[in-house]
């Protein structure tokens, strides 16, 4: 061995007997400690850094190996796990790595995603709150659950835009609108990693997926995606954007091929723009065996042009694909892979096990009393129980139907949801083995029971399957609804039906429920319809007959109580549509924010040579930022302190809302812009500001906005983010289509 590496490695490991020692280590720079270490560690245990296998606890894809990898971990060729929960079995598995010769601690991810042992709504269904530091708390209190249960690092947020609703995975994001979701991904970031990365209440994120996955073609998922660098760049991106901005420590790639590159092995999208022009300092993760995958899309020949090609686009650590563990090796002994690049993603993965502790006290988030302390507690599930009515959007309440009048003597209770238990935790809930979650789930008919008391008798029938056509149910629903003051009727989908793998060609309510819903509507007695689901749905015959339709997502652990609290009235509905819902799979992809087009379509219905339909009007169904309250709001005195402006001077927007009903309520105020001419076509309207506001009977209070040129910016035909001159609409809104007030103004060169 040559002199300088003998000389190295012994300082290496007077350095590293520091480290693991912790003791005068600890206070060296975190980069002196990497170097020792790295100095030290031979190339298989390097390539184990890079390595990352799923547990037996769930399978979250396709299984490639059966066991606990308890060998590998011990010889140091294993960097993390995911799948492994609790402070019990992280803690067993942590002690394998310690019996490993350079004693790396391991990294424990998990796919917490909206709440680890107490459950929050789905992100789509949070996203609907439109309330970003509640928003936050949900993440801040998930990462307090799992990071007392062993869990370091969360697979979360997703960040992805969806204007696709048969595609599963738009429960996991925040809808369609990217300004809307950058918000919330920062928000997201900012609660999952909490005060500093290394407090054990601290989980690190993950931006994924890393990109433009949610815009597969047909709303299938894993499918290619195809779109124009503008698009990638004014519409996917920024989500992931402001996820690093709030700090994000990793990435995830995504599954598909992105203008025919996957992105497992896309260096555009992991070396030049996230670890070159955003200067990115975390990892890259691969998405689930996606490095391996890259041989079935058709882009490497084998697994080992796989890990070739993956390490030399930036992707730092492997999931599942074994692409890494098996053939990095032979790749940088062969010379086809710079040792440079290796030890650029392991130093990247060793500085996150610094930066959380870990080398300090491999067990520290591993603490069987704090997980006692922190799982389910009661303020937590008070947070969820917020929340979960913070996100029930109100699409219609005619006659005022609801909230349910006092005077009501006897409710039924209708449908395939009513006491359905799990179903309410909706995709990506993380179910602990041997848990009996029926007694951590409020269900529906035990929250409305709950909440009406003994003075209102509450009948009960299932009325029909969620899916199949057996409709051998109507019968006794009809009768239990003929004893009825008012019919509640809940259905959807079932859980299984929305997330990962999860895409339906028809988004219709499934089965036979909407026949269930004619049926009872067919009594006479007043009908309210819950909807439930990880998706928009279509349901035009529903919308268009029954009075009172509440979307209810699939809400968590406190389901049952959120909704009986907006149903009686407790919680005032302000949840506002993230995403808009189609009238029919055949107006796909429906957005708010589109183009004129030469020959805009009327807004329903087609009128001689326009961009519209001979049989669907091109309208959604229910708009982007669309949701009713049980009180009303008005508008008024606009002003603008500028209708011209300049440079990088700024318009301050001023209006005045008012409380015209007779509730107390929460108010979603939204401003949309529309940039008239430019040298690339631009949006109707782009929301681009919003504020909420509580307003008490009666009360009128200002709200105020700023514009400056960051809002009046985008991606000019060089793909240069600037603002241009020329006139704007400005556009005050209840909802993407309910405008209220407008002005103009001009921006001069
Ligand atoms: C899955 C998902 C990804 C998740 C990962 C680990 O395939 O695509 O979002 O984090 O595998 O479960």
């Amino acid at each position: 061995m040559a002199r300088r590496s003998l000389t190295v490695r012994v300082l290496g490991g007077l350095l590293l007997a520091g480290a693991s020692l912790g003791g005068s280590a600890r206070a060296q720079p975190v980069d002196q400690r990497i170097e020792a270490l790295l100095q030290q560690m031979t190339l298989d245990e390097k390539l184990g850094q890079l390595t990352q296998y799923s547990g037996d606890w769930k399978v979250t894809g396709p299984v490639t190996f059966s066991g606990n990898h308890q060998e590998a971990i011990q010889a140091g060729r294993v960097g993390s796990m995911l799948n492994v929960l609790g402070s019990e079995r992280t803690r067993a598995y942590q002690d394998v790595a310690m019996r490993s010769r350079l004693k790396i601690p391991l990294l424990f991810g998990q796919d917490v995603i909206h709440g680890y042992q107490t459950t929050f709504p789905i992100p789509l269904a949070e996203a609907a709150s439109w309330d970003l530091a509640a928003i936050e708390a949900s993440a801040r209190i998930a990462a307090t659950e799992a990071a007392a249960s062993g869990i370091h690092w969360t697979f979360a947020p997703m960040v992805d835009i969806a204007r696709d609703p048969r595609w599963g995975r738009v429960m996991e994001g925040a809808g369609e609108d990217t300004y809307l979701a950058s918000k919330i991904a920062y928000a997201r970031v900012k609660g999952f990693q909490g005060r500093q990365l290394g407090d054990t209440d601290a989980l690190m994120a993950t931006a994924k997926h890393f990109a433009a996955y949610g815009a597969a073609q047909a709303g299938r998922d894993y499918n290619s995606v195809d779109m124009s660098e503008r698009m990638l760049w004014e519409t996917y991106l920024p989500p992931f954007k402001a996820a690093l901005d709030a700090g994000a420590a990793t990435f995830m790639n995504s599954f598909n091929d992105l203008n025919g590159i996957p992105a497992s092995g896309n260096s555009y999208l992991l070396r030049d723009i996230l670890k070159g022009a955003w200067g990115f300092k975390g990892f890259v993760v691969s998405d689930w065996g996606s490095i391996g995958e890259m041989v079935k899309h058709g882009y490497v020949k084998d697994n080992r042009d796989a890990a070739r090609a993956a390490i030399t686009a930036g992707g730092d650590m492997d999931m599942e694909s074994n692409a890494y563990r098996d053939h990095l090796g032979g790749l940088v002994r062969g010379g086809a892979v710079p040792v440079a690049l290796v030890d650029d993603a392991v130093r990247r993965v060793l500085r996150k096990k610094f930066e959380l502790g870990l080398f300090d006290d491999p067990y520290r988030f591993s603490d069987a009393a704090r997980e006692r302390a922190a799982l389910n507690n009661p303020a937590h599930r008070q947070a969820a129980r917020t929340m979960a009515a913070k996100s029930i959007v109100l699409l219609k309440n005619e006659g005022k139907l609801l909230p349910l009048s006092r005077d009501l003597k006897t409710i039924a209770f209708i449908g395939p949801l009513v006491k359905a238990v799990a179903d309410n935790h909706g995709g990506w809930a993380v179910t602990l083995p041997n848990v009996d979650y029926s007694k951590f789930i409020v269900t529906q008919w035990d929250g409305l029971k709950v909440g009406l008391g003994s003075g209102t008798r509450l009948l009960y029938a299932r009325g029909s399957d969620i899916e199949g056509q057996n409709r051998d149910g109507f019968a006794e629903a009809v009768a239990v609804a003929r004893q009825a003051d008012l019919v509640i009727v809940s259905v959807g989908e079932s859980a299984a039906m929305s997330g990962e793998a999860k895409s339906r060609a028809h988004i219709g309510l499934p089965g036979v429920q909407e026949d269930l819903i004619r049926e009872l509507h067919a009594t006479g007695k007043p009908v309210v319809v819950l909807i439930n689901a990880g998706r928009p749905l279509v349901f035009n015959w529903t919308a268009e007959h029954v009075p009172a339709i509440a979307y209810t997502w699939w809400l968590g652990s406190e389901a049952g109580n959120a909704i009986a609290d907006v149903l009686l009235g407790k919680h005032n509905p302000a949840a506002r549509l993230p995403i808009s819902f189609p009238r029919g799979e055949g107006q796909i992809p429906i957005y708010y924010n589109h183009f004129n087009t030469g020959r805009p379509a009327p807004a329903d219905g087609v009128a001689g040579y326009s961009s519209g339909y001979l049989d669907e009007k091109t309208t959604p169904r229910y708009p982007f930022g669309h949701g009713l309250s049980y009180t009303t709001f008005a508008y008024s005195d606009l002003r603008l302190d500028k209708a011209h402006v300049a440079g990088n001077d700024k318009i301050t927007v001023s209006l005045r809302v008012t409380n015209s009903g007779s509730r107390a309520g929460d108010e979603v105020v939204q401003l949309y812009l529309r940039d008239r001419v430019g040298s690339v076509v631009r949006p109707v309207k782009e929301l681009k500001d919003f504020r909420t506001i509580r307003l008490e009977p009666g009360q009128t209070r200002a709200v105020g906005f700023l514009i400056d040129r960051e809002k009046l910016s985008f991606y000019n035909e060089k793909l240069q983010w600037a603002a241009e001159p020329g006139e704007f609409d400005l556009m005050i809104g209840a909802s993407s289509a309910d405008i209220r007030l407008s002005a103009g103004f001009e921006l001069a060169e």
